[in-house]
Protein backbone atom coordinates (compact mmCIF):
# COMPACT_ATOMS: atom_id res chain seq x y z
CA UNK A 1 0.00 0.00 0.00
CA UNK A 2 1.14 3.29 -0.90
CA UNK A 3 1.14 5.89 1.80
CA UNK A 4 3.30 7.97 4.13
CA UNK A 5 5.51 8.77 0.73
CA UNK A 6 8.83 10.28 2.17
CA UNK A 7 8.02 13.41 -0.78
CA UNK A 8 11.17 14.93 -2.14
CA UNK A 9 9.37 17.77 -4.61
CA UNK A 10 10.67 21.13 -5.59
CA UNK A 11 9.45 24.00 -2.38
CA UNK A 12 7.37 26.75 -3.61
CA UNK A 13 9.56 28.46 -0.81
CA UNK A 14 12.91 27.94 -1.82
CA UNK A 15 14.80 31.14 -1.19
CA UNK A 16 11.71 32.33 0.76
CA UNK A 17 12.52 35.57 2.99
CA UNK A 18 10.93 34.79 6.69
CA UNK A 19 10.56 37.22 9.52
CA UNK A 20 11.72 35.77 13.10
CA UNK A 21 8.39 36.12 14.12
CA UNK A 22 6.92 33.91 11.21
CA UNK A 23 9.82 31.29 11.88
CA UNK A 24 8.67 30.68 15.43
CA UNK A 25 5.48 29.88 14.81
CA UNK A 26 6.15 28.33 11.06
CA UNK A 27 9.28 26.74 11.96
CA UNK A 28 7.99 23.19 10.90
CA UNK A 29 7.44 24.53 8.19
CA UNK A 30 10.01 26.05 7.03
CA UNK A 31 12.34 23.03 8.21
CA UNK A 32 10.80 20.96 5.52
CA UNK A 33 10.79 23.33 2.95
CA UNK A 34 14.50 23.61 3.57
CA UNK A 35 14.26 19.55 3.37
CA UNK A 36 12.87 19.62 0.29
CA UNK A 37 16.00 22.10 -0.81
CA UNK A 38 14.45 25.39 0.24
CA UNK A 39 16.80 28.53 1.43
CA UNK A 40 14.96 30.52 3.80
CA UNK A 41 16.39 33.69 4.54
CA UNK A 42 15.55 34.97 7.87
CA UNK A 43 15.39 38.84 8.26
CA UNK A 44 14.60 40.72 11.00
CA UNK A 45 14.55 44.56 10.94
CA UNK A 46 15.49 44.81 7.35
CA UNK A 47 18.61 42.88 8.06
CA UNK A 48 19.03 39.25 6.89
CA UNK A 49 20.17 37.64 9.86
CA UNK A 50 20.71 33.77 8.99
CA UNK A 51 19.61 30.87 6.72
CA UNK A 52 17.79 27.67 7.10
CA UNK A 53 18.94 25.33 4.79
CA UNK A 54 18.53 21.23 3.94
CA UNK A 55 21.17 18.55 4.55
CA UNK A 56 22.74 19.06 0.24
CA UNK A 57 23.17 22.51 1.46
CA UNK A 58 24.45 21.75 4.49
CA UNK A 59 27.34 19.21 3.01
CA UNK A 60 27.76 21.90 0.23
CA UNK A 61 28.91 24.05 2.39
CA UNK A 62 31.50 21.05 3.64
CA UNK A 63 29.41 20.54 7.03
CA UNK A 64 29.05 17.32 7.66
CA UNK A 65 25.48 16.50 9.51
CA UNK A 66 26.39 13.54 11.54
CA UNK A 67 29.42 15.68 12.96
CA UNK A 68 28.60 15.59 16.81
CA UNK A 69 30.79 18.46 17.18
CA UNK A 70 27.65 20.99 15.79
CA UNK A 71 25.56 22.32 17.75
CA UNK A 72 22.29 20.79 17.55
CA UNK A 73 18.71 21.36 18.72
CA UNK A 74 15.56 20.05 18.32
CA UNK A 75 12.06 22.52 17.10
CA UNK A 76 12.14 23.75 20.74
CA UNK A 77 14.43 26.15 18.83
CA UNK A 78 11.24 28.12 19.27
CA UNK A 79 12.70 28.73 22.90
CA UNK A 80 15.74 30.45 22.05
CA UNK A 81 15.81 31.11 18.70
CA UNK A 82 17.11 34.08 19.47
CA UNK A 83 20.81 32.37 20.67
CA UNK A 84 20.73 29.92 17.96
CA UNK A 85 20.36 33.15 15.38
CA UNK A 86 23.05 35.12 17.05
CA UNK A 87 25.17 31.74 17.12
CA UNK A 88 24.63 31.73 13.41
CA UNK A 89 25.85 35.45 12.62
CA UNK A 90 28.52 34.44 14.79
CA UNK A 91 29.74 31.52 11.68
CA UNK A 92 28.33 28.78 14.27
CA UNK A 93 25.57 26.53 12.15
CA UNK A 94 22.90 25.08 14.33
CA UNK A 95 21.75 21.73 12.96
CA UNK A 96 17.34 21.31 13.59
CA UNK A 97 16.92 17.82 15.00
CA UNK A 98 12.83 15.75 14.71
CA UNK A 99 12.99 12.57 16.43
CA UNK A 100 16.71 12.37 16.48
CA UNK A 101 16.99 13.04 12.69
CA UNK A 102 18.99 15.94 11.90
CA UNK A 103 16.31 17.67 9.42
CA UNK A 104 17.95 21.31 8.82
CA UNK A 105 20.64 23.54 9.30
CA UNK A 106 20.95 27.52 10.43
CA UNK A 107 23.70 28.74 9.00
CA UNK A 108 25.17 32.40 8.76
CA UNK A 109 24.90 34.72 5.86
CA UNK A 110 27.93 34.62 4.44
CA UNK A 111 27.32 30.66 4.64
CA UNK A 112 24.16 31.83 2.55
CA UNK A 113 26.18 34.17 0.80
CA UNK A 114 28.86 31.44 -0.31
CA UNK A 115 25.98 28.91 -1.19
CA UNK A 116 24.42 31.35 -3.71
CA UNK A 117 27.94 32.29 -5.78
CA UNK A 118 29.47 28.73 -5.74
CA UNK A 119 25.93 26.34 -6.16
CA UNK A 120 23.32 28.51 -7.53
CA UNK A 121 20.90 26.35 -8.30
CA UNK A 122 22.23 23.40 -6.83
CA UNK A 123 17.74 22.03 -5.05
CA UNK A 124 17.24 18.70 -5.50
CA UNK A 125 19.49 17.97 -7.95
CA UNK A 126 22.45 16.76 -6.09
CA UNK A 127 20.98 13.42 -5.64
CA UNK A 128 24.17 11.57 -4.77
CA UNK A 129 24.38 13.27 -1.63
CA UNK A 130 20.51 12.52 -0.87
CA UNK A 131 21.02 9.01 -2.30
CA UNK A 132 22.26 7.40 0.77
CA UNK A 133 19.33 8.88 3.18
CA UNK A 134 17.02 7.48 0.62
CA UNK A 135 18.66 4.29 0.06
CA UNK A 136 18.46 3.75 3.82
CA UNK A 137 14.46 4.27 3.57
CA UNK A 138 14.13 1.86 0.57
CA UNK A 139 15.79 -0.97 2.92
CA UNK A 140 13.38 -0.71 5.12
CA UNK A 141 10.79 -0.94 2.80
CA UNK A 142 10.13 3.00 2.59
CA UNK A 143 9.20 4.34 -0.72
CA UNK A 144 10.71 7.70 -1.75
CA UNK A 145 9.63 9.93 -5.13
CA UNK A 146 12.10 12.06 -6.91
CA UNK A 147 11.21 15.09 -8.22
CA UNK A 148 13.36 17.56 -10.65
CA UNK A 149 12.02 20.99 -10.82
CA UNK A 150 8.97 19.92 -9.71
CA UNK A 151 8.27 17.30 -11.59
CA UNK A 152 8.43 13.48 -10.44
CA UNK A 153 11.37 11.78 -12.55
CA UNK A 154 11.12 8.54 -10.22
CA UNK A 155 10.62 6.13 -7.28
CA UNK A 156 13.63 4.60 -5.34
CA UNK A 157 11.55 1.62 -3.90
CA UNK A 158 12.98 -1.51 -1.96
CA UNK A 159 13.80 -5.02 -3.61
CA UNK A 160 10.96 -6.46 -2.28
CA UNK A 161 8.90 -4.17 -3.96
CA UNK A 162 10.32 -4.67 -7.15
CA UNK A 163 9.66 -8.65 -7.22
CA UNK A 164 6.62 -9.42 -9.13
CA UNK A 165 5.73 -5.76 -10.20
CA UNK A 166 2.53 -5.60 -7.98
CA UNK A 167 1.84 -3.91 -5.00
CA UNK A 168 2.59 -5.71 -1.29
CA UNK A 169 1.33 -9.23 -1.43
CA UNK A 170 -0.18 -10.06 2.20
CA UNK A 171 2.89 -12.65 2.42
CA UNK A 172 4.94 -9.67 2.57
CA UNK A 173 5.69 -6.95 5.32
CA UNK A 174 2.82 -4.29 5.92
CA UNK A 175 3.28 -1.48 6.76
CA UNK A 176 2.44 0.26 9.54
CA UNK A 177 -1.79 0.89 9.36
CA UNK A 178 -3.54 3.36 11.30
CA UNK A 179 -7.25 2.81 11.90
CA UNK A 180 -9.37 4.90 13.87
CA UNK A 181 -12.54 3.43 14.94
CA UNK A 182 -15.23 6.65 14.11
CA UNK A 183 -18.71 6.69 15.04
CA UNK A 184 -20.32 10.25 16.25
CA UNK A 185 -22.81 8.51 17.90
CA UNK A 186 -22.33 7.59 21.80
CA UNK A 187 -22.35 3.67 22.94
CA UNK A 188 -21.97 2.67 19.12
CA UNK A 189 -19.09 0.00 20.34
CA UNK A 190 -15.77 2.25 19.31
CA UNK A 191 -13.92 1.46 22.13
CA UNK A 192 -15.62 -2.05 22.68
CA UNK A 193 -14.36 -2.90 19.00
CA UNK A 194 -10.71 -0.99 19.41
CA UNK A 195 -10.04 -3.04 23.07
CA UNK A 196 -11.48 -6.40 21.31
CA UNK A 197 -10.24 -6.02 17.70
CA UNK A 198 -6.96 -5.11 19.34
CA UNK A 199 -6.04 -7.69 21.65
CA UNK A 200 -7.18 -10.54 18.93
CA UNK A 201 -5.05 -8.24 16.56
CA UNK A 202 -1.95 -8.91 19.03
CA UNK A 203 -2.65 -12.16 19.29
CA UNK A 204 -2.12 -12.98 15.44
CA UNK A 205 1.43 -12.86 13.23
CA UNK A 206 2.33 -10.37 11.18
CA UNK A 207 3.79 -11.52 7.78
CA UNK A 208 7.39 -11.28 9.84
CA UNK A 209 6.22 -14.28 11.54
CA UNK A 210 6.06 -12.47 14.74
CA UNK A 211 3.46 -11.00 16.97
CA UNK A 212 1.44 -7.84 15.27
CA UNK A 213 2.74 -5.03 17.52
CA UNK A 214 -0.55 -3.31 18.50
CA UNK A 215 -0.73 0.20 19.67
CA UNK A 216 -4.04 1.78 20.50
CA UNK A 217 -4.48 5.22 21.45
CA UNK A 218 -7.27 6.78 23.60
CA UNK A 219 -8.15 10.19 21.98
CA UNK A 220 -11.63 9.99 24.21
CA UNK A 221 -11.49 12.79 27.02
CA UNK A 222 -13.95 9.90 28.92
CA UNK A 223 -11.39 7.59 29.00
CA UNK A 224 -13.13 4.72 28.74
CA UNK A 225 -10.70 2.66 26.59
CA UNK A 226 -8.18 3.48 29.18
CA UNK A 227 -10.10 2.59 31.68
CA UNK A 228 -10.58 -0.65 30.51
CA UNK A 229 -7.05 -1.40 30.04
CA UNK A 230 -6.78 -0.83 33.97
CA UNK A 231 -4.63 2.10 33.32
CA UNK A 232 -6.22 3.96 35.94
CA UNK A 233 -6.96 1.33 38.77
CA UNK A 234 -3.82 2.57 40.40
CA UNK A 235 -4.86 6.60 42.09
CA UNK A 236 -0.98 7.13 41.37
CA UNK A 237 -0.60 6.10 38.05
CA UNK A 238 1.61 8.21 35.49
CA UNK A 239 -1.56 7.29 33.33
CA UNK A 240 -3.96 9.63 35.17
CA UNK A 241 -1.38 12.04 33.64
CA UNK A 242 -1.88 14.93 30.89
CA UNK A 243 1.65 14.25 29.92
CA UNK A 244 1.11 10.90 29.35
CA UNK A 245 -1.25 11.59 26.47
CA UNK A 246 -1.42 13.09 23.26
CA UNK A 247 -2.09 16.50 24.73
CA UNK A 248 0.96 18.14 23.21
CA UNK A 249 1.75 16.04 20.30
CA UNK A 250 -1.95 16.84 19.19
CA UNK A 251 -0.85 20.63 19.12
CA UNK A 252 2.68 20.18 17.57
CA UNK A 253 3.66 16.64 16.38
CA UNK A 254 7.29 17.53 16.90
CA UNK A 255 6.56 17.12 21.03
CA UNK A 256 8.08 14.27 22.32
CA UNK A 257 5.60 11.18 21.52
CA UNK A 258 4.62 9.95 25.06
CA UNK A 259 5.82 6.60 26.40
CA UNK A 260 2.99 3.94 25.84
CA UNK A 261 1.54 1.48 28.73
CA UNK A 262 1.40 -2.02 28.71
CA UNK A 263 -1.93 -3.54 30.20
CA UNK A 264 -1.30 -5.90 33.09
CA UNK A 265 -3.64 -8.88 31.21
CA UNK A 266 -2.81 -7.90 27.39
CA UNK A 267 0.71 -7.36 27.98
CA UNK A 268 1.27 -7.64 23.50
CA UNK A 269 -0.70 -4.54 23.45
CA UNK A 270 0.38 -0.97 24.15
CA UNK A 271 -1.64 1.98 25.17
CA UNK A 272 -1.91 5.78 25.18
CA UNK A 273 -4.05 7.12 27.81
CA UNK A 274 -6.48 10.00 27.52
CA UNK A 275 -7.78 12.40 30.34
CA UNK A 276 -10.36 14.77 30.89
CA UNK A 277 -8.89 17.61 29.56
CA UNK A 278 -8.01 16.39 26.08
CA UNK A 279 -11.67 17.96 25.90
CA UNK A 280 -9.92 21.57 25.51
CA UNK A 281 -8.33 20.91 22.33
CA UNK A 282 -11.69 19.99 20.41
CA UNK A 283 -12.26 23.08 19.20
CA UNK A 284 -8.96 23.92 18.83
CA UNK A 285 -8.17 21.46 16.71
CA UNK A 286 -10.47 22.06 14.22
CA UNK A 287 -9.66 25.72 13.23
CA UNK A 288 -6.48 25.15 12.18
CA UNK A 289 -5.44 22.31 9.65
CA UNK A 290 -1.72 22.36 10.56
CA UNK A 291 -2.63 21.53 13.71
CA UNK A 292 -5.00 19.13 12.53
CA UNK A 293 -2.11 17.62 10.37
CA UNK A 294 -0.09 17.23 13.86
CA UNK A 295 -0.97 13.84 14.88
CA UNK A 296 -0.20 12.42 11.23
CA UNK A 297 3.29 13.57 11.16
CA UNK A 298 3.74 12.27 14.66
CA UNK A 299 2.65 8.90 14.01
CA UNK A 300 4.35 8.45 11.02
CA UNK A 301 7.30 9.25 12.83
CA UNK A 302 6.34 5.28 14.23
CA UNK A 303 6.33 4.08 11.04
CA UNK A 304 8.98 1.31 11.84
CA UNK A 305 7.30 0.34 15.47
CA UNK A 306 4.17 -0.58 14.91
CA UNK A 307 1.98 -2.73 12.65
CA UNK A 308 -1.13 -1.48 13.55
CA UNK A 309 -2.20 1.71 15.78
CA UNK A 310 -6.23 1.87 16.40
CA UNK A 311 -7.37 4.87 17.53
CA UNK A 312 -10.48 5.08 20.01
CA UNK A 313 -12.49 8.38 19.61
CA UNK A 314 -15.38 10.88 21.09
CA UNK A 315 -18.69 10.73 20.37
CA UNK A 316 -18.35 13.90 18.56
CA UNK A 317 -16.88 14.83 15.48
CA UNK A 318 -14.92 17.91 16.81
CA UNK A 319 -10.78 18.10 16.64
CA UNK A 320 -10.33 15.03 17.99
CA UNK A 321 -11.98 12.63 16.04
CA UNK A 322 -10.53 14.56 12.77
CA UNK A 323 -7.24 15.02 14.24
CA UNK A 324 -7.64 10.95 14.17
CA UNK A 325 -9.24 10.80 10.86
CA UNK A 326 -6.22 12.73 9.06
CA UNK A 327 -3.85 10.68 10.51
CA UNK A 328 -5.20 7.38 9.25
CA UNK A 329 -5.36 5.14 6.52
CA UNK A 330 -8.72 3.35 7.02
CA UNK A 331 -11.51 5.10 9.45
CA UNK A 332 -13.89 1.68 10.94
CA UNK A 333 -17.44 2.44 11.78
CA UNK A 334 -18.91 0.73 14.27
CA UNK A 335 -22.71 0.90 13.94
CA UNK A 336 -25.66 -0.95 16.20
CA UNK A 337 -28.52 -2.25 14.67
CA UNK A 338 -30.65 0.52 14.91
CA UNK A 339 -32.66 3.49 12.80
CA UNK A 340 -30.51 6.27 14.52
CA UNK A 341 -27.27 4.72 12.85
CA UNK A 342 -28.65 4.67 9.14
CA UNK A 343 -29.54 8.73 10.14
CA UNK A 344 -26.41 10.10 10.61
CA UNK A 345 -24.78 8.93 6.88
CA UNK A 346 -25.09 12.63 5.48
CA UNK A 347 -22.95 13.29 8.79
CA UNK A 348 -20.26 10.42 7.81
CA UNK A 349 -19.50 11.24 4.17
CA UNK A 350 -19.52 15.20 4.92
CA UNK A 351 -16.79 14.89 7.38
CA UNK A 352 -15.10 11.97 5.51
CA UNK A 353 -14.91 14.40 2.31
CA UNK A 354 -13.67 17.17 4.77
CA UNK A 355 -10.39 14.98 6.53
CA UNK A 356 -10.12 13.78 2.59
CA UNK A 357 -8.97 17.11 1.69
CA UNK A 358 -6.02 16.90 4.03
CA UNK A 359 -5.35 13.06 3.88
CA UNK A 360 -6.48 12.32 -0.02
CA UNK A 361 -5.94 8.16 1.07
CA UNK A 362 -8.15 7.77 3.63
CA UNK A 363 -11.60 5.56 3.14
CA UNK A 364 -13.67 3.69 5.43
CA UNK A 365 -12.44 -0.36 5.75
CA UNK A 366 -15.65 -1.48 6.75
CA UNK A 367 -19.02 -0.80 8.67
CA UNK A 368 -19.27 -3.50 11.76
CA UNK A 369 -23.16 -3.87 12.25
CA UNK A 370 -22.70 -4.05 15.80
CA UNK A 371 -25.54 -5.01 19.06
CA UNK A 372 -27.31 -6.98 16.83
CA UNK A 373 -30.11 -8.93 17.92
CA UNK A 374 -31.61 -11.32 15.28
CA UNK A 375 -35.12 -11.72 17.14
CA UNK A 376 -35.95 -8.22 16.78
CA UNK A 377 -37.56 -7.70 13.19
CA UNK A 378 -36.54 -3.83 12.90
CA UNK A 379 -32.32 -5.22 13.46
CA UNK A 380 -32.59 -7.45 10.45
CA UNK A 381 -34.42 -4.94 8.59
CA UNK A 382 -31.53 -2.32 9.23
CA UNK A 383 -28.92 -4.73 8.96
CA UNK A 384 -30.85 -5.29 5.38
CA UNK A 385 -30.47 -1.90 4.49
CA UNK A 386 -26.84 -1.55 6.04
CA UNK A 387 -25.93 -4.26 3.66
CA UNK A 388 -27.99 -2.73 0.69
CA UNK A 389 -27.31 1.01 1.44
CA UNK A 390 -23.57 1.05 2.94
CA UNK A 391 -21.54 -1.45 0.43
CA UNK A 392 -21.48 1.29 -2.14
CA UNK A 393 -19.37 3.57 0.72
CA UNK A 394 -17.20 0.59 2.06
CA UNK A 395 -17.69 -3.10 2.90
CA UNK A 396 -19.92 -4.45 5.46
CA UNK A 397 -18.73 -6.79 7.77
CA UNK A 398 -20.69 -10.01 9.29
CA UNK A 399 -22.13 -8.43 12.74
CA UNK A 400 -21.85 -8.60 15.85
CA UNK A 401 -24.37 -10.01 18.06
CA UNK A 402 -25.95 -8.29 21.03
CA UNK A 403 -24.65 -10.20 24.15
CA UNK A 404 -24.99 -7.29 27.02
CA UNK A 405 -23.61 -9.64 29.97
CA UNK A 406 -21.00 -11.11 27.92
CA UNK A 407 -19.63 -7.70 27.12
CA UNK A 408 -20.29 -5.91 30.14
CA UNK A 409 -18.52 -8.93 32.18
CA UNK A 410 -14.92 -8.40 30.55
CA UNK A 411 -14.73 -4.18 31.75
CA UNK A 412 -14.33 -4.90 35.25
CA UNK A 413 -12.09 -7.87 34.81
CA UNK A 414 -9.68 -5.52 32.54
CA UNK A 415 -9.58 -8.08 29.67
CA UNK A 416 -11.15 -9.22 26.29
CA UNK A 417 -14.03 -11.42 25.33
CA UNK A 418 -11.32 -13.41 23.44
CA UNK A 419 -9.03 -13.40 26.59
CA UNK A 420 -11.70 -14.16 29.53
CA UNK A 421 -14.19 -16.45 27.33
CA UNK A 422 -12.59 -17.42 24.33
CA UNK A 423 -15.29 -20.50 23.72
CA UNK A 424 -17.91 -18.07 23.81
CA UNK A 425 -19.77 -17.34 20.53
CA UNK A 426 -18.75 -13.68 20.74
CA UNK A 427 -15.11 -14.48 20.01
CA UNK A 428 -15.81 -16.33 16.85
CA UNK A 429 -17.60 -13.66 15.64
CA UNK A 430 -15.48 -10.49 16.65
CA UNK A 431 -12.36 -13.09 14.56
CA UNK A 432 -14.54 -13.15 11.12
CA UNK A 433 -15.03 -9.32 11.95
CA UNK A 434 -11.21 -8.81 12.14
CA UNK A 435 -10.84 -11.51 9.16
CA UNK A 436 -13.07 -9.07 7.51
CA UNK A 437 -11.52 -6.06 8.60
CA UNK A 438 -8.02 -7.37 7.25
CA UNK A 439 -9.01 -8.08 4.35
CA UNK A 440 -10.68 -4.96 3.74
CA UNK A 441 -7.42 -3.00 4.20
CA UNK A 442 -5.21 -5.11 2.61
CA UNK A 443 -7.63 -5.12 -0.72
CA UNK A 444 -7.92 -1.65 -2.10
CA UNK A 445 -11.73 -0.84 -3.07
CA UNK A 446 -13.43 1.42 -4.90
CA UNK A 447 -13.93 4.90 -3.03
N1 LIG B 1 -22.09 -6.80 21.31
C1 LIG B 1 -22.49 -6.14 22.37
N2 LIG B 1 -23.62 -6.50 23.03
C2 LIG B 1 -24.04 -5.83 24.10
N3 LIG B 1 -23.42 -4.78 24.62
C3 LIG B 1 -22.31 -4.37 24.03
C4 LIG B 1 -21.78 -5.02 22.88
N4 LIG B 1 -20.65 -4.40 22.54
C5 LIG B 1 -20.47 -3.39 23.42
N5 LIG B 1 -21.46 -3.38 24.32
C6 LIG B 1 -21.66 -2.43 25.41
O1 LIG B 1 -22.14 -1.21 24.87
C7 LIG B 1 -21.74 -0.12 25.69
C8 LIG B 1 -21.16 0.97 24.81
O2 LIG B 1 -19.99 0.49 24.20
P1 LIG B 1 -18.70 1.41 24.00
O3 LIG B 1 -18.36 2.10 25.25
O4 LIG B 1 -17.69 0.55 23.37
O5 LIG B 1 -19.29 2.45 22.95
P2 LIG B 1 -18.58 3.77 22.40
O6 LIG B 1 -18.98 3.96 20.99
O7 LIG B 1 -17.14 3.72 22.67
O8 LIG B 1 -19.26 4.87 23.31
P3 LIG B 1 -18.79 6.41 23.43
O9 LIG B 1 -19.19 7.05 22.17
O10 LIG B 1 -19.52 6.94 24.62
O11 LIG B 1 -17.32 6.39 23.61
C9 LIG B 1 -20.74 -0.68 26.67
O12 LIG B 1 -21.38 -0.83 27.92
C10 LIG B 1 -20.38 -2.03 26.10
O13 LIG B 1 -20.06 -2.96 27.10
MG1 LIG C 1 -15.92 5.05 23.62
Amino acid sequence: MLHSLPQLTASETADAEVNVRELRSQLRKQVDAARMGGRIQVISGGQLLAAVVGLTDLRLLGLNPSDTRLHRSNPDIRNHLREVLGQAQAGQPTLITLHGQVQAGVISPAHLALLHTQHPHVTLSALDTLLRDVLATAEVGGRTLIAQSGHIVGVVVSLQDTHGGSSLSPHQEQQMQILTFWNESGGATKSTMVAELGYLLSQRHSSAGRPNRVLLIDLDPQRSLTHRMGLLDDPNSKARRLGATLNTVLQESDNEFPEPFIPTRMPGLRVIPAHQQLRSLENILISDDLLLTGLKGALRALEYQYDYVLIDTPPSNGGLTRAALVASDFAVVPMPTHIKSVENLENVTAVLAQCRRLTPQLRIASFIPTTFNKGRVQDREILELMQTQLTALAPVSPPITERPAVFRDVIPARGAVALDQPKNPATAELNTVLDHLLNAIREPVNG
